[in-house]
């Protein structure tokens, strides 16, 4: 099957020094990948590539099959993969929410009883349904955030790219999008989730962790933080909350506690 996107030794550069130094990646059609490293490894200039935004300067991102340097390609990429970014007041265009939600299909000339079907359709999965003729500034941030995921879903996109799209959210923000971003993943979206929170990166199929604008570790998230936990902290990453405790327990001889969850954990100490 053709991949969703494909990373070839992709190097890129803003200026002189290169930022992105021999990407190689490979993400499959449906899978949901957390995107981690510390900050200025090159994460968002990486998202930045996967909807041609950006073009290598030297390899190339092939995204559905289409290279990203072919100008042709371009808004057939960004038509089947979205971005969705850190702070959901730059993404608000309108000023009622189901026309905020409207204005990407609207903008492509969909017809107005698809473009009702899809705005319903958006703002149901995102859980949003009650908010569609309200005004976006009465909402919360994670309300806003939803409204975002909506917008881009009405679009259909086959991809989704999201750029620490919890950070700037309270819990209760963070946990509705991140719930949102679930639905999309079941409903056969590919997710590309980068995030600066390990317990956020647990919920991926996959992880992979950017340094020093390459991919250097893959796999399933879990395992790599129960497994790499010390070279995961060289490469400037934390560990998420209950595996910083196990790897804790570890070092006073109290092995086989690794868990990600509290009663996973109580269930392999007091087994
Ligand atoms: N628009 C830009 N112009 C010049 N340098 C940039 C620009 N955006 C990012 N950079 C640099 O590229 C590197 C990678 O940045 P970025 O992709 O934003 O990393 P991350 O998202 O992992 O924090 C950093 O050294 C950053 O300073
Ligand atoms: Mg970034």
């Amino acid at each position: 099957m053709e991949p969703a996107v494909k990373c070839t030794d992709v190097r890129f550069a803003y200026e002189e020094a290169e930022v992105i130094t021999g990407l190689d990646m490979t993400v499959e059609k449906g899978e949901y990948i957390a995107i981690v490293g510390r900050n200025g490894s090159g994460k968002s200039t990486i998202a930045r590539h996967m909807n041609a935004l950006l073009v290598p300067t030297k390899g190339s991102v092939v995204v559905f099959g289409m290279d990203t340097k072919t100008e042709s390609n371009v808004l057939p990429i960004r038509s089947r993969a979205s971005m969705v970014f850190q702070n959901p007041d730059n993404q608000i265009v309108a000023s009622v929410v189901e026309e905020d939600v409207a204005f990407g299909p609207e903008n492509l000339g969909v017809p107005t009883a698809e473009l009702r079907r899809r705005v319903d359709d958006a703002l149901a999965i995102v859980d949003m349904a009650e908010f569609a003729l309200r005004a976006p500034h009465e909402l919360s941030g994670g309300q806003k955030q939803r409204v975002a995921i909506a917008g881009v879903l009405a679009m259909q996109p086959d991809m989704v790219i999201f750029d620490e799209p919890t950070s700037m959210l309270d819990p209760e923000g963070r946990a509705s999008v991140l719930a949102a971003m679930d639905t999309l993943h079941e409903r056969g979206i590919t997710v590309l989730h980068i995030t600066h929170a390990m317990e956020e990166a647990l919920r991926a199929d996959r992880m992979i962790v950017i340094s020093d604008g390459k991919a250097v570790m893959s796999g399933n998230p879990e395992t790599l933080f129960a497994e790499k936990g010390e070279e995961l902290i060289a490469l400037g990453l934390d560990l998420p909350p209950l595996m910083q405790l196990s790897h804790a327990l570890k070092a006073l001889g109290i092995d086989g506690s690794a868990g990600i969850s509290v009663e996973e954990m109580v269930e392999k100490l007091c087994r």
